[in-house]
């Protein structure tokens, strides 16, 4: 049994997961019109990701008999100044989110919500690897730094990435 304010937070955080997976949409079409297939490859990957997080919100509301409700969803940049910018921008956004899973958590711990709170306990493992992800892909791309090939080789090696849909709880 979800309270007004657990739904309310649940729903705000599933319009969270629809912006993060439309940013990284349009990440990945800045990607492919600049030529990086790979990058485009890795953010429509991180795209899926991102959608299936929200419909694993969404299945949690409906399972507990409260009612979905899907707000607007701003619109995310579409210009960016590299792939180096395209990655700060992503792990900035991924902090955004832990912080955001971390306050669900202390909410579900407030009011002595276990079984919410257990629900969440995948979206914190979750984000550690998120976050992982970014700031090793970030490293190697400050590695490369103005060097085409080093660049190309990132794209390369990002072409391999597959959506493999997260297992249910
Ligand atoms: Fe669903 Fe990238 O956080």
């Amino acid at each position: 049994m979800l309270s007004e304010k657990m739904t309310d937070t649940l729903n705000n955080q599933l319009n969270k997961e629809i912006y993060s997976a439309y940013l990284y949409m349009s990440m990945s079409a800045y990607s492919s019109y600049s030529g990086l297939k790979g990058f485009a490859n890795w953010f429509m990957v991180q795209y899926q990701e991102e959608m299936a997080h929200a419909m694993k919100i969404y299945d949690y509301i409906d399972s507990q008999g409260q009612q979905v409700k899907l707000m607007a969803i701003d619109q995310p940049p579409t210009e960016f100044e590299s792939s180096l910018d395209m990655f700060e921008k992503t792990l900035k956004h991924e902090q955004f989110v832990t912080k955001s899973i971390n306050d669900l958590v202390d909410l579900a711990i407030s009011e002595k919500d276990h079984a919410t709170n257990i629900f969440l306990q995948w979206f914190v493992t979750e984000q550690i690897e998120e976050e992982g992800n970014d700031n090793e892909i970030l490293s190697r791309l400050k590695l490369a730094g103005e060097d085409g090939n080093g660049l190309l080789m990132i794209d390369k090696e990002l072409l391999a990435r597959v959506f493999t849909p997260p297992q249910n709880l």
